[in-house]
């Protein structure tokens, strides 16, 4: 679970939404959004997977064979996760390049105000950033057609300690860079009047999208839980790991923004102009440190993105098997072909199709807010309310504290929360954001 939850939506996505909705005060409003609505959807999602063995598809009709529309939410539960992984593999494809320009040195060869710039030509380019998506797609699908195996769940188990690491390592050289105290204070001392109605909104899709909620992936994970894990413990341990993993990338991210001059609100690209600045500017003392760092930092980065976007994969694979017997090298072709043309799309917005505009966004854009702004709230209101109205008391207590055993206290707390102000909280937004 903390493999899918840490991955391109910490470092990459986490750092330009809070430099485009207020900085300070809006990592406020993430922590909150975390702790009282995430969590409890979490807890919710694990409880669903976990009591009806089933994946995203067939949780809820397993659980209510009669209830009307169970099957529809299923099918949505898929569509999803194949929607975010469409763009996922996008930043996936230019994480992989990145790893590449590394691995040549690139940027501990240029100057640091150069390297910052490269990433503007890159993705405007139409074919390499597409092939690369293609690329970080195919090695998703190649994965995932041989099952997850031990190797990549060995192999994360080891790269998310060496990530935190790394990270730390990263926070400390860039706070030390000139005039990235600017940066810290931008973090730190929340200014309010920079939030706007949107804030709200992307917070909490934020914490929703870091957390994989609303995409049928926890759901599914939850059902391979054993029955006598703990689910208050393992879903708390997930959110909290997760939410430091985005305060340490942000405190690696923002600082080096004001150092580099370069706009917080930038967008999608913000960390691929700032990150190599930082390895260019230390190459400047030490050559070889800057190009080691920087080989291991996208290692970790690609690595961190592919246990996120096999979990996103396997929602759809998962469907494929249960609903129509397919086999899985079969349906991971079909999923890779499906994902990579809505991919290339995206990947296209950042050059020959930018003028294409879908309700004022680029498609890339367009796409994230239809999933994390909008899709993925709706699942996870669902979710909540089927657990919380569908599910009888007895039985979400039950799966919530196994039997009885663990969790008695906290038990009505994260009832409550789930119950309602999670549903709550989710209607509110909907409300402030589409009909206000
Ligand atoms: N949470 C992952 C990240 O932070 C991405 C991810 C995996 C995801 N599964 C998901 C996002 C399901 C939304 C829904 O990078």
């Amino acid at each position: 679970m903390a493999g899918s939850a840490i991955g391109l939506g910490n470092i990459w996505r986490f750092p330009y939404i809070v430099g485009e909705y207020g900085g300070g005060a809006f990592i406020l409003l993430y922590i909150l959004s975390t702790l009282i609505v995430s969590l409890p959807i979490f807890i919710s999602e694990v409880t669903l997977g976990r009591r009806s063995k089933r994946s995203a598809y067939g949780s809820m009709s397993a659980l209510r064979p009669g209830m009307k529309g169970c099957r529809t939410i299923g099918f949505f539960s898929v569509v999803i996760p194949l929607v975010i992984l469409s763009y996922y593999s996008v930043v996936g494809g230019w994480s992989l390049d990145y790893l590449g320009k590394s691995l040549a040195a690139e940027f501990v060869r240029e100057e640091p105000s150069v390297v910052s710039a490269l990433f503007g030509t890159f993705i405007s380019n139409p074919w390499a950033p597409m092939l690369m998506q293609l690329l970080f797609l195919g090695a998703t699908a190649a994965v995932v057609a041989f099952g997850v195996k031990s190797g990549i769940e060995k192999f994360s188990k080891y790269s998310i300690p060496v990530l935190f690491v790394l990270i730390v390592v990263m926070c400390i050289y860039s706070i030390s860079l000139p005039g990235a105290s600017e940066g810290v204070r931008y973090l730190l001392k929340p200014d309010f009047s920079q939030l706007t109605p949107r804030s709200f909104a992307y917070a909490l899709g934020q914490s929703f999208f870091s957390l994989s909620l609303g995409a049928g992936t926890i759901v599914t994970y939850g059902s391979y839980m054993r029955s006598n894990d703990n689910l208050v413990v393992t879903s708390a341990g997930t959110a909290v790991s997760d939410l430091l993993f985005a305060m340490l990338a942000g405190m690696a991210i923002m600082p080096a923004v004001f150092a580099a001059g370069i706009e917080p609100g930038a967008g999608p690209g913000l960390i691929f102009q700032t990150i190599p600045y930082i390895f260019s500017s230390m190459a400047v003392d030490a050559p070889v440190l800057g190009a080691a760092v920087s080989i291991i930092f996208f290692i970790v980065i690609v690595v961190a993105a592919l246990t996120s976007s096999i979990s996103l994969m396997e929602v759809g694979m998962a469907y494929l098997n249960e609903r129509f017997g397919m086999k899985r090298w079969k349906g991971c072709i079909l999923l890779f072909v499906i994902c990579g043309f809505i991919g290339a799309l995206c990947s296209l917005s950042f050059g020959p199709l930018a003028g294409v505009h879908i309700f004022g966004k680029g498609i890339f854009d367009f796409f994230d807010w239809l999933a994390s702004n909008f899709f993925m709230l709706l699942l996870a209101l669902v979710t909540t309310l089927f657990v919380g109205f569908s599910l009888r008391k007895s039985e979400v207590r039950d799966e919530i504290t196994n039997g009885g055993t663990v969790n008695n206290k906290v038990f009505p707390v994260v009832y409550f929360l789930l119950k309602w102000v999670a549903p709550i909280s989710i209607i509110a937004i909907f409300i402030t954001n589409f009909i206000l």
